[in-house]
């Protein structure tokens, strides 16, 4: 392994190599299958942000590399995040914090590096089912999607259809329009004109963070809506795009 390449290197550039190796080599599978043989494999990514996350339920891992700590994330289903706050520049860290929730990131900062813990849960879509139908607060949504027709519509629904967040990117008004729709009625309708560059036929990255009491959505690494939660997030199962939209990849 090439590892020892990086010795002298900084410890960005050691965690960026990190982040690379686990994308392309290190595939780790948990087994969700109550029949051995049968297990299905479920491939999981380490993906390398850069801001100022707000994690909880974290514990403290003894050091090492950042590569292992990195590794030992990936290997546990409740890991969610790592950062490696205390390693020199030989990449040895003395501690390095696993975290099952991230509850805010201020994509501002961007001196800090932290990794997210995800699985694939939907390609070329136009929608995705969460595990368990069930939406869980502390756990990051990464999304690529493709913005399509005059009003890119992305929707959280709930297990009873509720439309318990739905934002509506109007390319034919220039604004943006969030509400909720539950038991047939239309919420209190938030409509802004933000100053965006969108356009029809761009991808935009999406990184939803869901906590106890609100959605904050980012595109690009910019906040798009804080959006307080109308209806219990424990029903909500699914998320989907209008029809022209496209979900090119989703990861939680
Ligand atoms: C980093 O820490 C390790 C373990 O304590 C040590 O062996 C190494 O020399 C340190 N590297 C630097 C550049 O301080």
């Amino acid at each position: 392994m090439a590892h020892s390449r990086y010795d002298q290197q900084p410890v960005l550039r050691t965690s960026a190599c990190v982040a690379i190796f686990l994308l392309i080599c290190a595939k780790t599978y948990h087994c969700a299958s109550s029949v051995p043989n049968y297990c299905p494999l479920t491939p999981t990514i380490l993906s390398s942000h850069f801001g100022s996350p707000v994690l909880e339920e974290c514990t403290t891992v003894d050091g090492g590399s950042a590569f292992l700590c990195s590794i030992q994330c990936s290997a546990s289903a409740s890991c969610k995040a790592v950062v490696t706050p205390s390693c020199n520049l030989s990449g040895h860290c003395t501690t390095c914090l696993h975290c099952n929730k991230l509850t805010k990131v201020d994509f501002g900062m961007s001196n800090v590096q932290f990794f997210l813990h995800t699985r694939e849960i939907g390609k070329n879509t136009d929608g995705v089912r969460f595990p368990n139908s069930q939406l869980i607060a502390g756990q990051p949504l990464l999304a690529e999607i493709f913005l399509a027709g005059t009003r890119a519509i992305f929707t959280f629904v709930s297990t009873v259809g509720h439309s318990v967040f739905l934002i509506e990117i109007r390319f034919d008004e220039g604004s943006v329009v969030a509400n909720s729709y539950i038991g047939y009625r239309w919420g209190a309708e938030d409509r802004y004109t933000p100053h965006f560059n969108f356009h029809q036929g761009q991808t935009i990255s999406m990184f939803c963070v869901v906590t106890s009491t609100a959605y904050e959505l980012y595109f690009d690494r910019v906040l798009f809506k804080y959006f307080p939660h109308r209806f219990s997030i424990s029903v909500v199962s699914d998320f989907v795009v209008n029809s022209e939209s496209n979900i090119v990849s989703f990861r939680l």
